[in-house]
């Protein structure tokens, strides 16, 4: 028979890479847990007008890349193509903003574009975000910059190219439009109907245009930076200040005006090697546009998969010993060893893969060494009798006998470990 595939840009991830995975959100939580964030789940499916209100209309992530489904009362539904939307909506309806109006949250989980799949781009993706509510000052958009770089530093990726700028508030955005519209000018007829119709629009949306000649004639107008107003200035360059304390190499990318229409204010993106890794910035204005209080907020994604295929985290807790049976033993003993290497009360807590079947010993030392154990712990009847253990560590063959009722255990087998690693 056939055997199904995944769909097109949906991939599996699948050890050691879900270890890596594992490894990264471990750090990425604990960190923003150590600034005072806390988790969220969120669901998947939305109503479809969450996304266009948040993200606009007219962006190519409502235009071109949701997957849109009717359910069977005919309602119109999305799968979530990012997380701030969502979580702003479950805020709102949660109530959570009812108190200070000030929260920190962290989420992670997958997303869905209908993007044309390649290396790093993927209809099924996974974003680690965070967003944070209630305050408005630079030095908070300085201080997610920050965590941002932080989890990639923690997470051993490269140097990463940041690139900042601010899009400013709606008086700023209404008088960069005017100059762009002047600037292209005459232009018009050269580009493709989709910026031809965004002109009008949503004029900012030119720059998410992928067409080469559309590319040509917008590389040389000019950056949001002229058209900031004195207050979205001021708000910039005290951002930057701070990001000049904090000892980051940035480079201002005035043409930076990212693909999402939410966004308000200092905006940022790190890139790595031509992928951008993380981004975001501030949106002060999205909790009340979507029936929520006048709450501003600021918060960045990463792609799950990007920064795991760039960050050189390596040596992931797969179980670190193998535990193998030989001949009748009884299974209290088996239990309590077991239950001795896995405990931490006893100052082990050992990752342990026990296999206790009636397979022939030589079929189980040939499953730990496919598997890629270094070391099995033995059991047979004598050291059942004598309440002992030997660990055979796989890529010596040395074997050591140890009681398992030795105080010192603990220590004993860190020792071993240490020495042979
Ligand atoms: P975004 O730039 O659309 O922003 O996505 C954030 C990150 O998700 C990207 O930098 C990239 O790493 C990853 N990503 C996006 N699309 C794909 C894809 N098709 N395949 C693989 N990875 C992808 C947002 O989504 C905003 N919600 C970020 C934010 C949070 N702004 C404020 N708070």
């Amino acid at each position: 028979m056939e055997p199904i595939r995944k769909v097109r840009g949906i991939r599996d991830i699948v050890f050691p890479e879900s270890a890596k995975w594992d490894e990264i959100l471990r750090i990425s939580r604990n960190l923003l847990r150590s600034y005072g964030y806390r988790s969220i789940y969120l669901p998947v499916i939305e109503f479809s007008n969450l996304f266009s209100r948040a993200i606009g209309e007219d962006t190519d992530i409502v235009l071109k890349e949701m997957y849109n489904f009717k359910d069977r009362k005919g309602r119109d539904l999305s799968l979530r193509p990012e997380g701030t939307a969502s979580a702003a909506r479950a805020l709102i309806e949660q109530n959570v903003f009812s108190g200070s109006g000030s929260e920190k949250i962290f989420y992670f989980g997958p997303m869905f574009r209908y993007e044309r799949p390649q290396e790093g781009r993927y209809r099924q993706f996974h974003q680690f975000g965070c967003e944070a509510y209630g305050e408005k000052s630079p030095s908070i958009d300085a201080e997610i910059v920050g965590l941002a770089v932080g989890v990639l530093l923690e997470c051993k990726v490269g140097i990463p190219e940041l690139q900042v700028n601010s899009v400013g508030c709606r008086e700023c955005r209404s008088e960069y439009k005017k100059t762009i519209k002047k600037s292209i000018g005459g232009k018009l007829s050269e580009l493709c109907d989709d910026c031809r119709r965004r002109f009008d629009t949503n004029t900012l949306r030119i720059f998410d245009c992928k067409n080469e000649k559309c590319q040509d004639i917008y590389k040389d107008l000019p950056g949001f930076s002229e058209s900031l107003c004195a207050s979205c200035k001021e708000y910039f360059d005290e951002y930057r200040k701070y990001l000049d304390e904090m000892q980051f190499e940035y480079r201002v990318n005035s043409r930076l005006v990212r693909g999402l229409d939410y966004y308000t204010g200092p905006v940022f993106e790190i890139d790595i090697s031509g992928s951008t890794l993380i981004a975001g910035g501030r949106y002060d204005n999205l909790i009340k546009q979507l029936g929520g209080p006048d709450v501003p907020a600021c918060g960045w994604a990463f792609g799950m998969e990007r920064l795991s295929e760039l960050s050189c985290l390596e040596d992931f807790s797969s179980p670190q010993f193998y535990f193998a049976t030989m001949g009748d033993i009884k299974k209290s003993y088996i239990l309590r060893v077991l239950e001795k290497f896995r405990d931490p009360k006893d100052g082990l807590d050992y990752a342990v893969e026990a296999d206790i079947s009636d397979v022939k010993i030589a079929k189980k030392m040939k499953n730990a060494d496919k598997k890629g154990y270094q070391y099995v712990i033995l059991i047979g009847e004598d050291e059942a009798e004598n309440e002992k253990i030997q660990i055979k560590n796989l890529r010596t063959g040395v074997q050591t006998e140890f009681s398992v009722n030795d105080n010192e255990l603990s220590k004993k087998i860190d020792g071993m470990l240490e020495g042979t690693r």
